[in-house]
C-alpha cells in the first residue's frame, strides 16, 4: 500500500474490491503511474546515503564550473581594463549586460559576465574603478559580507570615483503595514498578492511582508540609516539617497534604474 494519502481507495485497506473502488482505481491508473515515480523519489531521499551522494555531486559540479570561470576571468578582465579609459564595474549583474562596463556576477550566465564574488577580496589592484554600480544585489548577502564587499568598492574605486547601489527600502516595505494605505501601497499589495501569494484573502500586507523577508535569496535589508552607517564604516563619506533614476552625476556614464522601482544611492569615495 502506498503511503499517500492520496493512493487509498476505499476498500483497499480491508481487501474489499467492490466495482466502486474498481473503477476508481482504473481511473486513477495514470494519476497512479506519477505517483509510483514520486514514492520512488520519496524512498530515495529517505536514504541519507543518496542524500549526501546527491549533494556532494551537486557541490562538485557547482566547483568544477567555479574552476572554469576563474580560468576564463583574467582574460575577461585584462581585455576590459585594456579597452576601456573610464573603468565602470557591475556586481551581480545577471541579465542585466550593460556597454561599457566589466559586468560580473557570482553565478555568470552569458559569455560576456565574469565570475566575481562580491562578498570576496576582488581581482583588481587598488585605484582601478571611476564607477561601481549594484542594483538589487547587496540585499542578497548578509550584513558582514556586504561589509567585506562595501570596504573591496572603497579599495578598487579611484579616489572620487563613485558608487551607486539600488536596494529595496525597508521603511517603505514596512510601511505596508500601516492602517490607512495610500493608493500606492494598495496597488503594490494587490499586485504582489496576485505575482507571488495567489489565495490570500486576508491581512495581505502581512504576508506580502513575510515573503519579502524570505523569498528570492534575500538576507538583509537595508534601511538608509543602516546602508548609511555601512558605507560610513566603510571609508564611503559623500554619501546621498536618491529616487529610482535620478542622479546628480553630469556624466551620463550611470545606467538608469531598471524596473524594479528601487531607492537609489550615490556615493563618493573620498578625493
Ligand atoms: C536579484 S538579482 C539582480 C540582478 C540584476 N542586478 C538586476 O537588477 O536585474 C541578484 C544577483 O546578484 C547575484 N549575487 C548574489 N550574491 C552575489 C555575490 N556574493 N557576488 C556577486 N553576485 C552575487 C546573483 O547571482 C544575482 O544574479
Amino acid at each position: 500500500m502506498s503511503s499517500f494519502a492520496g493512493d487509498l481507495l476505499p476498500g483497499e485497506s480491508g481487501g474489499e474490491h467492490d466495482s466502486y473502488a474498481r473503477r476508481r482505481i482504473r481511473g486513477s491508473e495514470l494519476a497512479r503511474r506519477g505517483t509510483r515515480k514520486q514514492l520512488v523519489f520519496a524512498r530515495l531521499k529517505q536514504s541519507q546515503f543518496i542524500v549526501g551522494l546527491a549533494k556532494a555531486l551537486r557541490g562538485l559540479n557547482r566547483d568544477l564550473r567555479v574552476l572554469v570561470w576563474l580560468a576564463k576571468r583574467n582574460v575577461g578582465i585584462a581585455a576590459y581594463l585594456k579597452a576601456h579609459r573610464v573603468k565602470k564595474l557591475q556586481l551581480g549583474t545577471s541579465n542585466n549586460i550593460l556597454d561599457g562596463w566589466l559586468n560580473t556576477d557570482v553565478v555568470p550566465n552569458h559569455g560576456s559576465v565574469v565570475y566575481l564574488d562580491a562578498t570576496r577580496r576582488f581581482p583588481f589592484d587598488d585605484d582601478t574603478f571611476d564607477y561601481i554600480m549594484s542594483e538589487h544585489m547587496i540585499e542578497h548577502v548578509e550584513y558582514q559580507a556586504a561589509q567585506i564587499m562595501l570596504r573591496e568598492c572603497a579599495r578598487v574605486l579611484k579616489p572620487g570615483g563613485r558608487l551607486r547601489f539600488a536596494t529595496p527600502d525597508l521603511q517603505v516595505l514596512l510601511a505596508l503595514h500601516s492602517g490607512e494605505k495610500t493608493d500606492a501601497q494598495k496597488h503594490y499589495i494587490d499586485w504582489a498578492v496576485e505575482r507571488f501569494l495567489p489565495g490570500v484573502q486576508k491581512c495581505r500586507g502581512v504576508f506580502v511582508i513575510n515573503n519579502f523577508f524570505r523569498s528570492w535569496g534575500h538576507c538583509f535589508l537595508y534601511d538608509q540609516e543602516t546602508l548609511h552607517h555601512a558605507l560610513h564604516t566603510s571609508e564611503f563619506r559623500e554619501i546621498k539617497f536618491y529616487k529610482p533614476g535620478a542622479s546628480d552625476d553630469p556624466k551620463p556614464q550611470e545606467p538608469t534604474a531598471g524596473s524594479y522601482k528601487p531607492r537609489t544611492l550615490i556615493n563618493s569615495r573620498p578625493s
